[in-house]
Protein backbone atom coordinates (compact mmCIF):
# COMPACT_ATOMS: atom_id res chain seq x y z
CA UNK A 1 0.00 0.00 0.00
CA UNK A 2 3.06 2.81 0.44
CA UNK A 3 2.82 3.12 -3.00
CA UNK A 4 -0.80 4.07 -3.29
CA UNK A 5 -1.93 7.25 -3.46
CA UNK A 6 -4.25 8.12 -1.14
CA UNK A 7 -7.68 9.92 -1.80
CA UNK A 8 -8.17 13.54 -0.87
CA UNK A 9 -8.91 14.68 1.98
CA UNK A 10 -11.17 17.24 1.32
CA UNK A 11 -14.34 14.86 2.54
CA UNK A 12 -13.24 14.67 5.99
CA UNK A 13 -14.94 17.79 7.96
CA UNK A 14 -17.77 18.28 10.10
CA UNK A 15 -21.71 18.38 8.72
CA UNK A 16 -24.33 19.80 10.64
CA UNK A 17 -27.87 18.58 10.09
CA UNK A 18 -31.23 19.92 11.78
CA UNK A 19 -33.70 17.42 12.55
CA UNK A 20 -37.50 18.14 13.79
CA UNK A 21 -37.61 14.91 16.17
CA UNK A 22 -39.44 16.07 19.53
CA UNK A 23 -37.73 14.80 22.79
CA UNK A 24 -39.80 12.78 25.42
CA UNK A 25 -39.59 12.76 29.45
CA UNK A 26 -41.57 9.74 30.65
CA UNK A 27 -41.59 9.55 34.70
CA UNK A 28 -43.76 6.71 34.44
CA UNK A 29 -41.18 3.81 35.50
CA UNK A 30 -43.34 0.95 34.83
CA UNK A 31 -42.11 -1.42 32.68
CA UNK A 32 -44.89 -3.41 30.78
CA UNK A 33 -43.03 -4.44 27.58
CA UNK A 34 -40.92 -7.68 29.25
CA UNK A 35 -39.29 -8.69 25.88
CA UNK A 36 -37.68 -5.03 26.00
CA UNK A 37 -36.19 -5.64 29.54
CA UNK A 38 -34.68 -9.12 28.84
CA UNK A 39 -33.54 -7.33 25.66
CA UNK A 40 -32.10 -4.79 27.73
CA UNK A 41 -30.51 -7.10 30.38
CA UNK A 42 -29.08 -8.96 27.50
CA UNK A 43 -27.36 -5.61 26.27
CA UNK A 44 -25.81 -5.01 29.75
CA UNK A 45 -24.23 -8.54 29.94
CA UNK A 46 -22.89 -8.83 27.31
CA UNK A 47 -21.14 -5.29 26.96
CA UNK A 48 -17.49 -5.96 25.88
CA UNK A 49 -14.32 -3.50 26.00
CA UNK A 50 -12.23 -3.33 22.43
CA UNK A 51 -8.98 -2.96 23.99
CA UNK A 52 -9.03 -6.44 25.98
CA UNK A 53 -11.98 -8.44 23.69
CA UNK A 54 -9.63 -8.04 20.69
CA UNK A 55 -5.40 -8.62 20.07
CA UNK A 56 -4.64 -5.55 17.88
CA UNK A 57 -1.40 -6.54 17.58
CA UNK A 58 -2.86 -8.99 14.98
CA UNK A 59 -0.57 -8.50 11.97
CA UNK A 60 -2.54 -7.53 8.66
CA UNK A 61 -0.86 -7.36 5.01
CA UNK A 62 -3.80 -5.28 3.38
CA UNK A 63 -2.25 -6.55 -0.13
CA UNK A 64 -3.25 -9.98 0.38
CA UNK A 65 -6.46 -10.79 0.63
CA UNK A 66 -9.14 -10.39 3.65
CA UNK A 67 -12.12 -11.59 2.34
CA UNK A 68 -12.07 -14.60 0.34
CA UNK A 69 -13.57 -14.11 -2.68
CA UNK A 70 -16.65 -15.07 -2.66
CA UNK A 71 -17.39 -12.11 -0.75
CA UNK A 72 -15.17 -9.46 -2.46
CA UNK A 73 -16.89 -9.53 -6.39
CA UNK A 74 -13.70 -7.39 -7.88
CA UNK A 75 -11.46 -10.06 -7.10
CA UNK A 76 -12.92 -13.14 -9.20
CA UNK A 77 -13.29 -10.69 -12.52
CA UNK A 78 -11.59 -11.79 -15.77
CA UNK A 79 -10.04 -7.99 -15.36
CA UNK A 80 -8.64 -9.33 -12.11
CA UNK A 81 -6.25 -12.02 -13.98
CA UNK A 82 -5.34 -9.30 -16.46
CA UNK A 83 -3.74 -6.97 -13.82
CA UNK A 84 -0.57 -6.35 -13.26
CA UNK A 85 0.50 -8.17 -9.73
CA UNK A 86 0.61 -4.88 -7.91
CA UNK A 87 -2.53 -3.40 -9.39
CA UNK A 88 -4.19 -6.79 -7.72
CA UNK A 89 -2.71 -5.69 -4.57
CA UNK A 90 -3.87 -2.31 -4.76
CA UNK A 91 -7.43 -3.71 -5.72
CA UNK A 92 -7.43 -5.91 -3.31
CA UNK A 93 -6.23 -3.68 -0.71
CA UNK A 94 -8.58 -0.79 -1.40
CA UNK A 95 -11.49 -2.52 -2.07
CA UNK A 96 -11.19 -3.86 1.05
CA UNK A 97 -10.90 -0.33 2.78
CA UNK A 98 -13.83 1.32 0.48
CA UNK A 99 -16.18 -1.50 2.08
CA UNK A 100 -14.81 -1.16 5.85
CA UNK A 101 -15.00 2.70 5.17
CA UNK A 102 -18.70 2.09 5.00
CA UNK A 103 -18.98 0.06 7.47
CA UNK A 104 -17.24 2.92 9.80
CA UNK A 105 -19.55 5.66 8.45
CA UNK A 106 -22.27 3.63 8.94
CA UNK A 107 -21.73 3.03 12.42
CA UNK A 108 -21.54 6.56 12.99
CA UNK A 109 -24.89 7.15 11.86
CA UNK A 110 -26.13 4.25 14.16
CA UNK A 111 -24.44 5.72 16.97
CA UNK A 112 -26.41 9.16 16.18
CA UNK A 113 -30.00 7.35 15.44
CA UNK A 114 -29.43 5.20 18.49
CA UNK A 115 -29.10 8.31 20.91
CA UNK A 116 -31.86 10.27 18.66
CA UNK A 117 -34.28 7.91 19.28
CA UNK A 118 -33.12 7.77 23.40
CA UNK A 119 -34.19 11.08 23.53
CA UNK A 120 -37.51 10.26 21.71
CA UNK A 121 -38.78 7.27 22.64
CA UNK A 122 -41.71 8.04 25.02
CA UNK A 123 -41.63 4.27 26.69
CA UNK A 124 -39.18 3.48 29.85
CA UNK A 125 -37.68 0.22 28.75
CA UNK A 126 -37.27 1.23 25.28
CA UNK A 127 -35.33 4.42 26.96
CA UNK A 128 -32.82 1.98 28.63
CA UNK A 129 -32.71 -0.32 25.81
CA UNK A 130 -32.10 2.52 23.15
CA UNK A 131 -29.15 3.96 25.45
CA UNK A 132 -27.68 0.73 25.71
CA UNK A 133 -27.53 0.44 22.01
CA UNK A 134 -25.67 4.25 21.41
CA UNK A 135 -23.29 2.50 23.46
CA UNK A 136 -22.82 -0.58 21.50
CA UNK A 137 -22.71 1.48 18.69
CA UNK A 138 -20.05 3.67 19.86
CA UNK A 139 -17.90 0.37 20.59
CA UNK A 140 -18.45 -0.69 16.40
CA UNK A 141 -17.09 2.80 15.53
CA UNK A 142 -14.20 2.71 17.87
CA UNK A 143 -13.56 -1.25 16.44
CA UNK A 144 -14.24 -0.16 12.67
CA UNK A 145 -11.67 2.98 13.04
CA UNK A 146 -9.35 1.04 14.63
CA UNK A 147 -8.92 -1.73 12.17
CA UNK A 148 -8.83 0.52 9.10
CA UNK A 149 -6.35 2.50 10.55
CA UNK A 150 -4.24 -0.33 10.32
CA UNK A 151 -5.17 -1.02 7.02
CA UNK A 152 -4.55 3.02 6.58
CA UNK A 153 -6.63 4.28 3.68
CA UNK A 154 -9.99 5.63 4.68
CA UNK A 155 -12.66 6.37 1.56
CA UNK A 156 -16.04 8.67 2.15
CA UNK A 157 -19.12 7.63 2.55
CA UNK A 158 -21.65 6.08 -0.51
CA UNK A 159 -23.65 9.10 -1.31
CA UNK A 160 -26.72 6.32 -1.55
CA UNK A 161 -26.17 5.21 2.40
CA UNK A 162 -25.49 8.93 3.46
CA UNK A 163 -28.67 9.67 1.89
CA UNK A 164 -30.36 7.08 3.56
CA UNK A 165 -29.03 7.74 7.51
CA UNK A 166 -29.49 11.43 7.00
CA UNK A 167 -33.51 11.03 5.98
CA UNK A 168 -33.35 8.41 8.70
CA UNK A 169 -31.74 11.30 11.53
CA UNK A 170 -34.18 13.86 10.25
CA UNK A 171 -37.54 12.08 10.34
CA UNK A 172 -39.91 13.78 12.42
CA UNK A 173 -40.29 10.68 14.40
CA UNK A 174 -38.62 8.05 16.21
CA UNK A 175 -40.70 5.21 14.66
CA UNK A 176 -39.52 6.47 11.10
CA UNK A 177 -35.87 6.46 12.62
CA UNK A 178 -35.86 3.09 13.81
CA UNK A 179 -37.73 1.90 10.60
CA UNK A 180 -34.74 3.74 8.86
CA UNK A 181 -31.71 2.31 11.40
CA UNK A 182 -33.52 -0.69 13.15
CA UNK A 183 -34.78 -2.14 10.24
CA UNK A 184 -33.42 -1.06 6.79
CA UNK A 185 -30.09 0.22 7.47
CA UNK A 186 -29.11 -2.50 10.06
CA UNK A 187 -30.90 -5.09 8.10
CA UNK A 188 -28.28 -4.40 5.45
CA UNK A 189 -25.67 -4.30 8.43
CA UNK A 190 -26.25 -7.76 9.58
CA UNK A 191 -26.69 -9.42 6.48
CA UNK A 192 -23.43 -7.79 5.52
CA UNK A 193 -21.25 -8.65 8.48
CA UNK A 194 -22.91 -12.06 8.46
CA UNK A 195 -21.32 -12.74 5.10
CA UNK A 196 -18.16 -11.16 6.21
CA UNK A 197 -17.60 -13.27 9.32
CA UNK A 198 -17.86 -15.86 7.14
CA UNK A 199 -15.66 -14.73 4.59
CA UNK A 200 -12.95 -13.56 6.14
CA UNK A 201 -9.24 -14.72 6.59
CA UNK A 202 -8.01 -12.25 8.89
CA UNK A 203 -8.50 -13.36 12.52
CA UNK A 204 -8.72 -9.81 13.94
CA UNK A 205 -11.19 -8.85 11.75
CA UNK A 206 -13.54 -12.52 12.40
CA UNK A 207 -13.27 -11.75 15.91
CA UNK A 208 -14.51 -8.05 15.34
CA UNK A 209 -17.32 -8.82 13.47
CA UNK A 210 -18.36 -11.57 15.41
CA UNK A 211 -18.67 -9.18 18.41
CA UNK A 212 -20.40 -6.30 16.34
CA UNK A 213 -22.87 -9.18 14.98
CA UNK A 214 -23.47 -10.14 18.46
CA UNK A 215 -24.70 -6.31 19.40
CA UNK A 216 -26.49 -6.03 15.87
CA UNK A 217 -28.46 -9.16 16.31
CA UNK A 218 -29.97 -7.14 19.47
CA UNK A 219 -30.49 -3.99 17.52
CA UNK A 220 -32.18 -5.62 14.58
CA UNK A 221 -34.44 -7.74 17.31
CA UNK A 222 -35.24 -4.38 19.04
CA UNK A 223 -36.69 -2.62 15.95
CA UNK A 224 -38.92 -5.96 15.58
CA UNK A 225 -40.11 -6.27 18.94
CA UNK A 226 -41.09 -2.69 19.60
CA UNK A 227 -42.11 -1.32 16.08
CA UNK A 228 -44.90 -4.57 16.13
CA UNK A 229 -46.30 -3.11 19.27
CA UNK A 230 -46.20 0.95 18.53
CA UNK A 231 -47.37 0.63 14.94
CA UNK A 232 -49.77 -1.82 15.37
CA UNK A 233 -51.45 0.87 18.46
CA UNK A 234 -50.96 3.36 15.57
CA UNK A 235 -53.88 5.59 14.51
CA UNK A 236 -54.67 4.44 10.44
CA UNK A 237 -53.39 7.84 9.06
CA UNK A 238 -50.24 7.73 11.03
CA UNK A 239 -49.25 4.11 9.97
CA UNK A 240 -49.84 5.17 6.66
CA UNK A 241 -47.49 7.98 7.16
CA UNK A 242 -44.49 6.11 8.22
CA UNK A 243 -45.67 3.01 5.68
CA UNK A 244 -45.42 5.73 3.14
CA UNK A 245 -41.61 6.85 5.02
CA UNK A 246 -40.52 2.90 4.58
CA UNK A 247 -41.48 2.78 1.11
CA UNK A 248 -39.43 5.93 0.11
CA UNK A 249 -36.41 4.75 2.41
CA UNK A 250 -36.59 1.42 0.15
CA UNK A 251 -37.33 2.65 -3.31
CA UNK A 252 -34.23 5.48 -2.91
CA UNK A 253 -32.21 2.98 -1.52
CA UNK A 254 -33.00 0.40 -4.77
CA UNK A 255 -32.80 2.97 -7.18
CA UNK A 256 -29.04 3.94 -5.99
CA UNK A 257 -28.18 0.42 -5.53
CA UNK A 258 -29.10 -0.75 -8.99
CA UNK A 259 -32.72 -2.26 -7.78
CA UNK A 260 -33.37 -4.56 -5.31
CA UNK A 261 -31.54 -7.16 -7.34
CA UNK A 262 -28.15 -4.97 -7.90
CA UNK A 263 -29.10 -5.47 -11.40
CA UNK A 264 -29.54 -2.23 -12.73
CA UNK A 265 -27.65 0.69 -13.34
CA UNK A 266 -26.26 2.37 -9.80
CA UNK A 267 -25.90 6.15 -9.10
CA UNK A 268 -22.38 7.07 -8.99
CA UNK A 269 -20.38 6.67 -6.04
CA UNK A 270 -17.12 8.91 -5.88
CA UNK A 271 -15.35 7.29 -3.16
CA UNK A 272 -15.71 4.01 -5.37
CA UNK A 273 -14.90 5.52 -8.96
CA UNK A 274 -11.76 7.19 -6.65
CA UNK A 275 -10.62 3.70 -5.52
CA UNK A 276 -10.69 2.34 -9.33
CA UNK A 277 -8.33 5.43 -10.30
CA UNK A 278 -6.02 4.68 -8.20
CA UNK A 279 -5.63 1.25 -8.63
CA UNK A 280 -5.69 2.48 -12.75
CA UNK A 281 -8.74 0.90 -13.30
CA UNK A 282 -11.27 2.30 -16.20
CA UNK A 283 -14.92 1.89 -14.99
CA UNK A 284 -15.45 1.16 -18.54
CA UNK A 285 -13.16 -2.13 -18.08
CA UNK A 286 -14.52 -2.93 -14.64
CA UNK A 287 -18.17 -2.80 -16.41
CA UNK A 288 -17.49 -4.68 -19.16
CA UNK A 289 -15.73 -7.62 -17.17
CA UNK A 290 -19.10 -7.51 -14.77
CA UNK A 291 -20.74 -8.46 -18.25
CA UNK A 292 -18.42 -10.77 -19.55
CA UNK A 293 -18.58 -12.85 -15.82
CA UNK A 294 -22.69 -12.19 -15.88
CA UNK A 295 -22.44 -10.94 -11.96
CA UNK A 296 -24.59 -7.59 -12.42
CA UNK A 297 -27.06 -9.13 -9.73
CA UNK A 298 -26.57 -9.43 -6.46
CA UNK A 299 -28.24 -12.82 -6.04
CA UNK A 300 -25.46 -14.23 -9.01
CA UNK A 301 -22.65 -12.63 -6.20
CA UNK A 302 -24.71 -14.52 -3.62
CA UNK A 303 -22.59 -17.61 -2.87
CA UNK A 304 -24.66 -20.42 -0.49
CA UNK A 305 -25.64 -19.58 2.94
CA UNK A 306 -25.14 -16.12 2.27
CA UNK A 307 -27.98 -13.65 3.80
CA UNK A 308 -29.79 -11.56 1.42
CA UNK A 309 -30.88 -8.33 3.64
CA UNK A 310 -33.26 -7.28 1.14
CA UNK A 311 -35.07 -10.22 0.47
CA UNK A 312 -34.34 -12.25 3.55
CA UNK A 313 -34.78 -9.48 6.61
CA UNK A 314 -35.66 -6.49 5.71
CA UNK A 315 -38.28 -6.42 3.91
CA UNK A 316 -39.76 -9.35 5.29
CA UNK A 317 -39.50 -7.47 8.96
CA UNK A 318 -41.01 -4.43 7.34
CA UNK A 319 -44.03 -6.81 6.48
CA UNK A 320 -44.72 -8.39 9.36
CA UNK A 321 -44.25 -4.80 11.84
CA UNK A 322 -47.24 -3.89 9.31
CA UNK A 323 -44.76 -1.11 7.80
CA UNK A 324 -45.95 -2.34 4.59
CA UNK A 325 -49.99 -1.74 4.39
CA UNK A 326 -52.52 -2.48 1.27
CA UNK A 327 -51.86 0.84 -0.31
CA UNK A 328 -48.43 0.96 -0.66
CA UNK A 329 -48.26 -2.18 -1.59
CA UNK A 330 -48.78 -1.34 -4.96
CA UNK A 331 -46.56 1.28 -4.84
CA UNK A 332 -43.28 -0.93 -4.55
CA UNK A 333 -44.65 -3.24 -7.40
CA UNK A 334 -44.80 0.16 -9.42
CA UNK A 335 -41.20 1.24 -8.15
CA UNK A 336 -40.03 -3.00 -9.09
CA UNK A 337 -39.37 -3.87 -5.51
CA UNK A 338 -40.82 -7.39 -4.71
CA UNK A 339 -42.39 -7.73 -1.36
CA UNK A 340 -41.08 -10.86 0.07
CA UNK A 341 -42.69 -11.42 3.05
CA UNK A 342 -41.10 -14.94 3.75
CA UNK A 343 -39.90 -14.78 7.22
CA UNK A 344 -38.34 -18.16 7.49
CA UNK A 345 -34.89 -17.06 7.42
CA UNK A 346 -35.61 -14.44 9.95
CA UNK A 347 -37.45 -16.80 12.04
CA UNK A 348 -34.56 -19.04 11.78
CA UNK A 349 -32.13 -16.76 13.36
CA UNK A 350 -35.07 -15.31 16.21
CA UNK A 351 -34.61 -16.00 19.70
CA UNK A 352 -38.32 -16.24 20.97
CA UNK A 353 -37.37 -15.32 24.55
CA UNK A 354 -35.91 -12.12 24.05
CA UNK A 355 -37.00 -11.32 20.27
CA UNK A 356 -32.97 -11.07 19.97
CA UNK A 357 -32.01 -12.66 16.33
CA UNK A 358 -28.91 -15.21 17.09
CA UNK A 359 -25.43 -15.23 15.26
CA UNK A 360 -26.70 -17.63 12.48
CA UNK A 361 -23.67 -19.34 11.20
FE1 LIG B 1 -23.49 -1.08 14.89
FE1 LIG C 1 -26.60 -1.45 15.34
Amino acid sequence: MSSAPTPPDDWRTSEVLSAPMEIAWQFDYAIDLDTLKNLYSKAKQRQWNADEALDWDTPIDPSKPIMADDQNQLLRLPLFGKLSKSQQEMLTAHSTCHLLSQFLHGEQGALMTAAAVTHAVPDYEAKLYSASQTMDEARHVEVYERYIHKLAVTYPISPWLKELIDATLQANSFVKTMIGMNMVVEGLALAAFHNMRRSTTCPLLKQLTDLVLQDESRHVAFGHVYLDRVIGEMHPDDREDVAQFAFEALRAMSESMGGYDGKGPRKPDPGFLQMLDTCGIEIADLLASLREAGMEGVEARLPPGHIHSFKDLMMPGLVRVGAVTERTRPLYEAAGIPVFSDTSVLESMEDRETGDLSEAS
